[in-house]
């Protein structure tokens, strides 16, 4: 019974708000249990997360910023890695979507005592937990656990390799701004190889038709990148004036071993973006940065309070898009649920 009110309370959502954007009705829910990387979800997908992100963007404004949709569900937030911004964003999209939200304090659970992480998360299976939200330094950790438990998986970031729901927010975010991202030149700058964000925007802007270079010192931006089909420049410089977006991600000196570059003032004479060169920029030029920013090295303390860095709208946006990945996720089971109660 909840699900067929659920299900008739999100169609009413849908008529109140899709009006003059009508949904893609081919496709109303995300036909998978995980949400692990860009490279797995279709075009089409990521369009459906996006305009499903614009409606509960719009729930933010009413003075109720929540909607019944996890009503009933739990879910779970568990961070072997520091985080501010994910963590966060994800437990706020959980508790406007009415869920129970648990969160595992790593440094303070039987984690610390050697407990895997296949048996904790089977102690928050046994628990009842829906989903799992997971931010672990192992490439590939979500993966593994999605082939290991029945709860939905969804990768807060892993290693190096993927932050899938980063790289949404930041194209929805660009989609706030553009009308498309197909032809767009971004710019992607610093410390790509250390950058799971990095790796996952490549994917998703290229898939969105958008012209990416990525910047930096050979050091932190090797030749291997060729392969994901972008351009590489080793001077900012050289190509500010064309740019329609700029990424400025961080130097992340926990994940480096050895010297990249001969010192932070020689980085930031180099690949940070100042006020010198913001003038440079197309006076629309959208600056982004996933967070946390280390002021002074990749951006200058002017920069830091331009109009045109658009952060803290990534990090709003970030919540709407956590929710419509939960609201979508669930979105599967309510149909199959729905079917199964009509054929009964
Ligand atoms: N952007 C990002 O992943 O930030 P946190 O490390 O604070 O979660």
């Amino acid at each position: 019974m909840f699900v067929k009110e659920n299900s008739c309370y999100l169609y009413k959502i849908w008529i109140d708000n899709f009006c003059a954007y009508p949904p893609n009705t081919a496709m109303t829910s995300l036909n998978r249990k995980d949400l692990l990387d860009i490279e797995s979800l279709t075009t089409e997908e990521i369009d459906l997360i996006c305009r499903n992100a614009k409606y509960f963007k719009e729930v933010f404004t009413r003075s109720v910023k929540s909607v019944p949709v996890l009503r009933g569900k739990t879910v779970c937030t568990l961070f072997y890695e520091p985080s501010t911004r994910t963590r966060l964003s994800f437990e706020l999209a959980a508790k406007r979507l009415s869920s129970d939200l648990i969160n595992v304090a790593v440094s303070t659970s039987s984690v610390v005592k050697g407990e895997s992480l296949i048996d904790t998360v089977h102690t928050l299976e046994a628990m009842k937990a829906d989903y799992i939200v997971i931010r672990h330094a192992a490439s590939l950790a979500p993966h593994f656990l999605s082939r290991n438990i029945k709860a939905s998986v969804i990768n807060a970031g892993d290693g190096f390799h993927a932050h899938p729901t980063q790289a949404l927010l930041d194209a929805y975010s660009i989609l706030e701004k553009k009308e498309s991202l197909k032809g767009l030149r971004i710019a992607i700058v610093g410390d790509i190889l250390h950058s799971r964000v990095a790796r996952s925007d490549i994917e998703i802007f290229k898939r969105l038709g958008a012209d990416i270079t990525l910047v930096g010192p050979p050091t932190l931006v090797p030749d291997e990148f060729y392969i994901y089909g972008v351009k590489i420049s080793y001077s900012l410089d050289d190509i500010l004036p064309q740019l329609d977006v700029i990424n400025m991600l961080r130097v992340q000196k926990e994940r480096q071993q050895g010297a990249f570059f001969p010192s932070i003032r020689e980085y930031h004479r180099q690949f940070a973006l100042t006020e010198e060169r913001l003038a440079r920029c197309k006076s629309d030029i959208i600056i982004m940065h996933p967070g946390p920013v280390n002021r002074g090295i990749e951006l200058s303390n002017e920069v830091a309070e331009s109009p045109n860095l658009i952060m803290n709208e990534q990090v709003t946006n970030g919540v709407a898009v956590r929710m419509a990945i939960f609201y979508l996720l669930a979105g599967g089971a309510v149909l199959g649920d729905e079917k199964e109660i009509k054929e009964d």
